[in-house]
C-alpha cells in the first residue's frame, strides 16, 4: 500500500527563464491553477494521505499558496465573493503537506534523497510537476495499483519522437503483459546511438524504499546531477523494476511547448472559456497568425 508521495520541486527551471527567475516553475499556472497542484491533486484523488514537497532557494510561493490566507480570505468574504473564497480555501485544506529543503539542485535523485527520512522504510511515489497527465485513472493510481498486484519498483513510460530521446531516460524493454515491461536497461538522456529504445519514463514512479541505499551510491552523471536514473539503474541490478506504458495524455508542461499546448487545451475542455477560446483559434489561424 502507498501512502506516500515525494514532490521534488527545487529544480532551477532553466527552461523558463526569466520568468523562473523570480518564480518557481511549479507555480506557473495552467489559466488560474499553478502545475504544482494538478499534481497534488492527483496525488490525492490516489488516495496519497502524506505528500513530501522538495524545495529549494526561492520556492516560497509554493509554500505560501498552500497556506492559509486569513487577509485574502477576509477580503472575499466581504465583498461577497464566496464561489472564490471557497476555491481559495480548498487550496489551503487539500491535505497536509510537509516541505523539505533540497540546498543545492544537485539532481533529482539527490531530491528524492532528501525525503529519505520523512518516507521511511516503505515504498513511496515520486510526481514531477513537468507532467500533467489527463486520464480516467490518475496515471500514479494506475502505477499504484500494478504495484499492488506485482510488488515492484514500477514506472510510467511512453513512447517518445526520436528528437526527443536525448531528453529522456530511456528503458530497453521487455513485454511480460500487455503495456508492462520489465526493465532490462536505463540510460539517462542518452544519444540516439546509445539509446536502446524510444521509450521513455515520464515523471511517475512507485519505488521501493531500496532506492535510497542506490542514490547514496550514485556517482554524479549527465549535467553533473545525481540522476535518479541511474539509481534506478542501480536498483535494476538487486530486484526486478516494471514499466507501465500508462493509459492517458500527458503535457510536458516543463518544456515551452507542451506548455502552451496544456493551456489551450485546458481551455478548450473548460465550459466557461471553451467556446470563446476555439472561436479565436480558428479565427487565429484562418488569419495565419
Ligand atoms: P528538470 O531538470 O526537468 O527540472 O527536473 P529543472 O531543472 O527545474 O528544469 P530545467 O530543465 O532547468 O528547465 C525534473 C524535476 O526534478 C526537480 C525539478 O524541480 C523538476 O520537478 N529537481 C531537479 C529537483 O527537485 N532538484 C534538482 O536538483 C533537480
Amino acid at each position: 500500500m502507498i501512502r506516500k508521495a515525494v514532490i521534488p520541486a527545487a529544480g532551477l527551471g532553466t527552461r523558463f527563464l526569466p520568468a523562473t527567475k523570480s518564480m518557481p516553475k511549479e507555480m506557473l499556472p495552467i489559466i488560474d491553477r499553478p502545475i504544482i497542484q494538478f499534481v497534488i491533486e492527483e496525488a490525492i484523488i490516489s488516495g496519497i494521505e502524506d505528500i513530501i514537497i522538495i524545495t529549494g532557494r526561492g520556492k516560497r510561493a509554493i509554500e505560501d499558496y498552500f497556506d492559509d490566507s486569513p487577509e485574502l480570505e477576509n477580503h472575499l468574504f466581504q465583498s461577497e465573493k464566496y464561489e472564490l473564497l471557497r476555491e481559495v480555501k480548498d487550496v489551503s485544506s487539500l491535505v497536509d503537506l510537509h516541505y523539505i529543503r533540497q540546498k543545492e539542485p544537485k539532481g533529482l535523485g539527490d531530491a528524492v534523497l532528501k525525503a529519505e527520512k520523512h518516507v521511511g522504510d516503505e515504498p513511496f511515489a515520486v510526481l514531477l510537476g513537468d507532467d500533467i497527465i489527463k486520464s480516467e485513472v490518475p496515471c500514479i493510481k494506475q502505477l499504484m495499483n500494478l504495484f499492488d498486484k506485482y510488488n515492484k519498483s514500477i514506472i510510467a513510460v511512453e513512447e517518445v519522437a526520436k528528437e526527443k530521446i536525448s531528453d529522456y531516460g530511456i528503458i530497453k524493454e521487455k513485454e511480460i503483459e500487455d503495456s508492462i515491461y520489465l526493465i532490462e536497461d536505463i540510460i539517462e538522456k542518452p544519444s540516439l546511438d546509445e539509446a536502446p529504445s524510444n521509450v521513455g519514463t515520464i515523471g511517475r514512479y512507485v519505488l521501493t524504499p531500496e532506492i535510497f541505499d542506490c542514490i547514496k551510491e550514485t556517482p554524479q552523471g549527465k549535467g553533473n546531477e545525481i540522476q535518479l536514473t541511474d539509481a534506478i539503474k542501480m536498483l535494476m541490478e538487486k530486484e526486478d523494476i516494471y514499466a507501465y506504458a500508462f493509459k492517458g495524455e500527458r503535457y510536458d508542461a516543463g518544456d515551452k511547448f507542451g506548455y502552451v499546448k496544456a493551456i489551450v487545451d485546458f481551455a478548450l475542455w473548460r465550459d466557461d472559456l471553451k467556446d470563446d477560446v476555439r472561436r479565436y483559434l480558428e479565427e487565429s489561424v484562418s488569419k495565419g497568425q
